[in-house]
């Protein structure tokens, strides 16, 4: 039987080439080798606050972008979390199982809600609800960028503390961190990740930017100090931008660097571009190509494979903890 993998993205904002490169493309590179499911998280989404009609809008985009992206609905389990009524009763009994000092550590938290009176109770639980998409599928491998390593090890901690509470229930799954494109940064600061959230536009190529925007991004994106255009730590620009190049282009890491040896910055920068430009411009031709209903079709189809499973999981949960 085919190992599984359950991975998801949150319908909010727009996605860029960060989400793309740490996440997505992994998804599709690893879809046929597993069986895969692959969420749109919208009860994710309201843990902050969302207008009903862009969620509903946006809902539909992100199947869009899976889909245009490569995720195969013949080979993948493409489905909406509220979907499947499962994830959030999975996570109200994990809720109960997690402690509040390990919620408490999640650095996702301590950025976007401490301190924070306002911050919803359902921010503080986000990762439970996660720990709950991935376990209800009896996952073995979950493909996400860096930034979502610490919830996968909660992930593992409840799973292990459940077994070992009430008995063998639940595999324990493990990430897939992509060696290369896990942590794409920002453009204007590379220090931080290229961020949905960021108030800056220019921070960030979204999948879905014109030619033009993107050309002038690149152009304008901060560089270091120097003019070599190599792979190096210590100028993370650079390295930044050439990360990109390299997984966009295809062209192996080490003959980047030799690629780009003795041009500068600009010529560089004009190439990256190019790049970019050519390796979207497919993709938002496809995604023009999905109308709403068969979006619809694809989802409802999705969601009832995904519930078969989910319902097998949490009868079994139920039943071992003396609930029903
Ligand atoms: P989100 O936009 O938070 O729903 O994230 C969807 C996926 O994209 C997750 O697997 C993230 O880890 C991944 N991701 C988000 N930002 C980046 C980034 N800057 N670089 C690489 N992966 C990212
Ligand atoms: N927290 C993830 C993010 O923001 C999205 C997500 C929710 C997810 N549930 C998941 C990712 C389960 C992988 C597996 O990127």
């Amino acid at each position: 039987m085919k190992k599984r993998i359950f991975s998801g993205a949150q319908p909010t904002g727009k996605l860029h080439i960060g989400n793309y490169l740490g996440a997505l493309r992994n998804w599709v590179a690893l879809q046929t080798e597993y069986e895969s499911f692959y969420c749109i998280v919208n009860l994710h989404a309201v843990t902050l606050p969302q207008d009903p009609s862009t969620l509903k809008r946006k809902t539909l985009d992100l199947a869009r972008i899976y889909l245009a992206a490569g995720v195969d609905p013949e080979v993948s389990t493409i489905f909406i979390q509220s979907d499947v009524s499962e994830h959030a009763e999975l996570a109200w009994v994990l809720n109960c199982v997690a402690r509040m000092g390990e919620l408490e550590r999640m650095t996702q938290f301590k950025d976007k809600g401490k301190g924070e009176e306002r911050a919803s109770v359902g921010l503080f639980t986000y990762p439970v609800l996660m720990a709950s998409d991935i376990l209800l599928y009896q996952t073995d491998l979950v493909p996400v960028g860096q930034d979502q390593k610490q919830h996968l090890e909660l992930t593992r901690d409840l799973a292990e503390r459940f077994n070992r509470d009430f008995g063998e229930t639940f595999v324990v799954p493990d990430p897939y961190i992509p060696p290369v494109g896990a942590a794409i940064m920002s453009l204007k600061e590379p220090q931080k990740k290229m961020s949905k959230s960021d108030e800056n536009e220019a921070a960030s190529i979204f999948l879905l930017d014109d030619p033009d925007t993107i050309t002038k991004k690149i152009k304008k994106a901060v560089t270091d100090s120097g003019t070599a255009i190599t792979f190096d730590d210590s100028r993370p620009a650079i390295t930044n931008l050439l990360t990109i190049y390299h997984l966009l282009s295809g062209l192996p890491l080490e003959e980047c660097e030799e690629h780009f040896a003795g041009k500068g910055y600009g010529d560089f920068k004009k190439e990256l571009a190019e790049v970019t430009v050519e390796f979207l411009r497919p993709f938002q031709a496809k995604v023009r190509e999905f109308d709403d209903a068969t979006l619809k079709a694809i989802l409802r189809r999705g969601a009832e494979k995904a519930s078969a499973i989910a319902s097998e999981t949490l009868r079994n949960v139920y039943e071992r903890m003396g609930i029903r």
